[in-house]
Parts: C-alpha cells; structure tokens; sequence
C-alpha cells in the first residue's frame, strides 16, 4: 500500500452532518453539460452512472442517433437505473469498475462498432442512494445500525467487516489516518481491535459506536459525526477508489477519441490532486490538452440547492 497522502489533504472537505441530501441530484449539472458538451449523435460514456441523474441530461443532447454507455460497480442502482431508460435500445447500461473500461469496451464490442467516445464522465464517490437505501453499512446513521458492514459497491471486494478482522492494528491506523485524514486513528483502530477481540465488529452501528466511544462528543464542535473520517477511509480502502482512479486516468487515450473531453468530478483534495497530477503528466506528454487550469466549483446558488456539491470540483481535459 502507498502511504503517500497527507492527513491534512482530507482533514477540511468531509460533508457535514446535514449535507448529505436524501434524494439524488446530479452534482453541477450545468458545467458538466457545456463542458461535455455532448452533441447529437454522439457516443458518451458514463463510467459512474448510479442514478442516471447526469444520464438522463446526456442522453437527450445527444437523441436518438447517439449512444450512451452508462457503468457502475453497483449492480442494484444499475437494475435501477435501467427502469428509468427502458425502452430507449441507444442506452447501454454495463456493470463494471470504471478502471476496466477499455477491455469492458473492447468485452462489449463498442470499439468495433463505435469507435473510441466523444466524451467520458466520471462522478467519484458514492451517492445518497448507497448511504440510504443499498443495506450494505455505508452509513454510520442510527437508522441504518443494524446493517452489515459492507461497504464495498461490488462483491468482488473484502467486506469492511472483515478488513477489521484480518488487518492488524498497525494497518487499520494508517488507514484511518490515510483515507480518513483522522487524527485518533491509532486510538480507534486500538478500541476496533480491543473490542473484535471480545465480538467481532460485523455491522455499521457496532464500527460507528466503537469510534464514538474513544473520540469526545464535542468532535469537531459537532459540525460531522465523530465517525465520519474512519467511514470514508474503509469506503476509500474497501473499494480501492485511489488505485481505481489513477489506472482510469492512465486509460484516457484508450476511450476517449482524439478531440473528446474527459469531465472528472472528484469530492475530496486527495481524488482532485490525483485528477490534478495526471493531468499535467498527460498534458506533458502532449497526450492532453487541460481545459480547465482551476478546478471548477459548483455556484453559490448551486450549493444552496445541493449540499454535496459544496465539495465538488470538475477538471476537464481534452485529448490531443
Ligand atoms: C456520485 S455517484 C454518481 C451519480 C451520477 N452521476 C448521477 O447523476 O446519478 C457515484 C457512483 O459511482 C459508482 N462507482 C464507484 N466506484 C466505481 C468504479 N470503480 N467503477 C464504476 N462505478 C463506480 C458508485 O457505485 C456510484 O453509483
């Protein structure tokens, strides 16, 4: 594993308690339309479709002669997103880990009869949906206790429960500190392992109680729940969303056609100075050409409407 990252890097930009919204809206729909900029006809792929939120604005700017592949790692919000296109035979809904896309692409046949995209989007993280509705422990939310602790989007993935189990001490703290930017990370990983010693942690309540019990109830002048930090960094660890990403970046050339955008939109400075980083690498190389020199934010009005894209930040490139 690589320690690389800074705590201070993700110590600043975790949502409040309140900011998660319970219904899903597509995060700065605005920029990523004239961004992307999809035009009819075009072939757009998705490679975070959850929802379809973003989808569904793509899907009509491009009409009926254009496709759309959408791809998600989480086959229960894919079967739901494909209620939401039945019906329209340009939509392609795929499940896959979008740090596979070229050979799911190639698996599929979509190089053979389309080519590489006019245009990729890619919205990091997890949605609403997944804190809310997926069973699978992403939140630490007392209404969801009693949920297993998963938090992987994909099966294929070791179970945060059982991360818990198989790591030692050592290792769980530097992913708390890591992916969590958590200061008392080598306290809680002490209490995780004191306590599996007696019972095994196996649900999100049990991991949320466990991390409440070491920090104070005045954690952050009660602005995010004393959980909030370990959550994100076994979300980030189960699911290798920093490896995930940097391999989709590396990919770029290989989706997207020369002249075609990728719009990545990331929620923490770690993701964004990993988007940041190959950018400028790629840009280099003359592979790419980078759109936006800043990271765009959602407007003041924007925020206001969705609390989750108070964090968001859209970088653009185009290939060369
Ligand atoms: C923030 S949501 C996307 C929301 C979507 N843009 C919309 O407007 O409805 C992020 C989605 O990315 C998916 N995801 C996370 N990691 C992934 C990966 N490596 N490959 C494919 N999908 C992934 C999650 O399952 C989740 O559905």
């Amino acid at each position: 594993m690589n320690w690389e990252y800074n705590m201070m890097d993700l110590a600043n930009d975790l949502p409040g308690i309140n900011d998660i919204p319970s219904v899903h809206q597509p995060v700065l729909l605005n920029e990523v339309m004239t961004f992307l900029d999809p035009q009819p006809g075009q072939f757009i792929i998705d490679g975070t479709v959850d929802g379809g939120g973003h989808a569904a604005a793509i899907v009509e700017r491009i009409g009926a002669k254009g496709t759309f592949v959408g791809l998600d790692w989480d086959k229960q919000l894919l079967e739901r997103c494909k209620k939401r296109f039945v019906g329209q035979s340009n939509v392609i809904l795929l499940h896959g880990n979008y740090a596979e896309l070229p050979e799911v692409m190639e698996k599929n046949d979509l190089v053979k009869s389309l080519g590489r995209a006019d245009g990729l989007l890619v919205d990091l993280g997890f949605s609403s949906e997944q804190l809310e509705a997926s069973g699978r422990g992403f939140s630490f939310r007392e209404e969801f206790k009693d949920e297993p602790l998963l938090m992987t989007y994909d099966d294929s993935r070791t179970p945060v429960y059982q991360i818990l189990r198989e790591e030692s001490e050592e290792s769980l703290a530097n992913i708390i500190f890591e992916f969590g930017g958590e200061r008392a990370s080598r306290r809680i990983a002490k209490a995780i392992k004191d306590h599996g010693r007696k019972n095994a942690i196996k649900t999100s309540g049990e991991l949320a109680d466990v991390v409440r019990s070491v920090l104070s109830t005045k954690y952050e002048h009660g602005r995010i729940d004393p959980a909030t930090r370990t959550f994100q960094a076994f979300r980030i660890y189960a699911n290798g969303e920093l490896e995930n990403l940097k391999t989709l970046l590396a990919n770029l050339e290989k989706i997207i056609k020369t002249g075609g955008k990728a719009v990545i939109i990331s929620f923490h400075s770690v993701e964004d100075g990993i988007v940041k980083r190959a950018f400028q690498s790629l840009a280099k190389e003359s592979k790419i050409t980078i759109v936006t020199k800043k990271p765009v934010e959602g407007t003041r009005e924007e925020i206001k409407n969705n609390p989750r894209s108070r964090s968001a930040k859209i970088r653009v490139a185009q290939i060369i």
